[in-house]
C-alpha cells in the first residue's frame, strides 16, 4: 500500500485481506468521505498471513484511525489487538478495528449490516422458522444478528457439513434461548424446512461471479411469494438464488445492502460522523455495471 501523506491532518483508514484485488470496500468510503469532506484516505493492504502481524503493530503507530478485516483475516487478527466488543466476541470475528491513540479494539460490524437489510421484516420474522445456508464466519454474523433482533421460534443452519453448523448451533442456543436451533446437510430435510420459513438467508459464497449459475437450493425445493430471500453475496448484484425468489414473487435483499450496513456502522465507527448510505450506494452500483461491462 502506498501512503500518501496529502496533509497534515489526514489519517488513514484501510482494509486488510488477501487475494482482495476486486474488493468494493474502498470506492464505497471514499466515496463517503469526499462527500462529507473528511480528511482520510483508504486503501487496500493485500497481504500474505505472515505480514500480518507486523501490519496490525504499526497500525498502532502510524497515523491510522482503523481498519477494516477481511477474508481469510476475521478470526486471526483477534489475538492480535487489545480489546473486542462483546458482539465481535460472541460471533468470533472482527471485521473493524479501530484506533484509540495505540489501543486497538475490535468490532464486527456484519450483524448490524444484517440487521439494516432486514429490519423493514421484523414483524414477519418474529416467531418464525428461518433456514440459512452455510456454517462459515458470515453464517455466524447473520445467525447472531436473525437471532438477536428479530426473535424467531426456529433457525435451521443447512451446511454441507453438518459438524460445522453444529458448532454455531451449540454455541447459539446457549446464548439465545427462545430460538431453536436445527441443523442438516440433508437435501429433502432442507427443502422441508424451506416450506415454513419466513425467511431464507444463503451466507456461503456460492452464486458468486464468475460462477454465476450457481445456487445453494436443495433439488425439488420450492421458494414461496410469502418469503423473504438475502443473499449475502453481492456480486452479480442479482445472483441466481435472488432471481429464481424473484422469478417466485418473493421480496429479495441484495447482498450489497449487507455491504453497505456493514460499511456504514464501520465509517461512523472510524469517523463519528453518518454514513451517506445513498451516495455510497450509487457508488457501489456503477462500479459493480463497470465490473461487468455495462458503461455507465
Ligand atoms: P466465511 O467465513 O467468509 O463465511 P467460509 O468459512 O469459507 O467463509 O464459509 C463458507 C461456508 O459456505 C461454509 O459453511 C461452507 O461449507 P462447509 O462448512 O461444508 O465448508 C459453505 N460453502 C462454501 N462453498 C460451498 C459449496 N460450493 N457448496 C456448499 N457449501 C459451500
Amino acid at each position: 500500500m502506498k501512503l500518501r501523506i496529502s496533509s497534515e491532518h489526514q489519517r488513514h483508514i484501510g482494509i486488510i485481506g488477501n487475494h482482495i484485488v476486486h474488493t468494493m470496500s474502498p470506492a464505497m468510503h471514499t466515496a463517503a468521505l469526499k462527500k462529507l469532506n473528511l480528511d482520510y484516505d483508504y486503501g487496500v493492504m493485500d497481504v500474505t498471513p505472515d505480514m500480518l502481524p507486523n501490519l496490525i503493530a504499526s497500525i498502532r503507530t502510524l497515523n491510522f484511525r482503523g481498519v477494516n478485516v477481511t477474508v481469510p483475516y476475521k478470526e486471526k487478527v483477534m489475538p492480535l489487538i487489545d480489546e473486542i466488543s462483546e458482539e465481535a466476541r460472541m460471533i468470533g470475528a472482527v471485521n473493524t478495528i479501530v484506533n484509540n491513540n495505540g489501543r486497538l479494539t475490535g468490532h464486527n460490524t456484519d450483524a448490524h449490516g444484517v440487521y439494516v437489510s432486514l429490519s423493514q421484516f421484523t414483524e414477519e420474522i418474529k416467531n418464525s422458522n428461518v433456514v440459512i445456508f452455510g456454517a462459515g464466519g458470515a453464517a455466524r454474523a447473520a445467525i447472531y444478528a436473525v437471532a438477536k433482533f428479530f426473535l424467531p421460534k426456529r433457525i435451521v443452519i443447512a451446511n454441507r457439513t453438518v459438524k460445522n453448523a453444529e458448532v454455531i448451533a451449540n454455541e447459539f442456543a446457549d446464548k439465545f434461548r427462545s430460538t431453536k436451533f436445527v441443523c442438516t446437510s440433508d437435501h429433502t430435510t432442507t427443502a422441508r424446512e424451506m416450506e415454513t420459513a419466513s425467511l431464507l438467508i444463503n451466507t456461503t459464497s456460492v452464486g458468486m461471479t464468475p460462477f454465476e449459475e450457481r445456487h445453494m437450493l436443495p433439488p425439488h425445493s420450492v421458494i414461496q411469494s410469502n418469503q423473504i430471500v438475502l443473499d449475502i453475496v453481492y456480486n452479480p448484484i442479482e445472483t441466481a438464488l435472488l432471481k429464481i425468489a424473484r422469478q417466485a414473487g418473493a421480496r429479495t435483499v441484495s447482498g450489497i445492502e449487507m455491504l453497505l450496513g456493514q460499511g456504514a456502522k464501520a465509517f461512523e465507527l472510524f469517523t463519528d460522523n453518518e454514513f451517506p448510505i445513498n451516495d455510497a450506494r450509487e457508488v457501489l452500483m456503477k462500479e459493480l455495471m463497470q465490473f461487468h461491462g455495462y458503461t455507465t
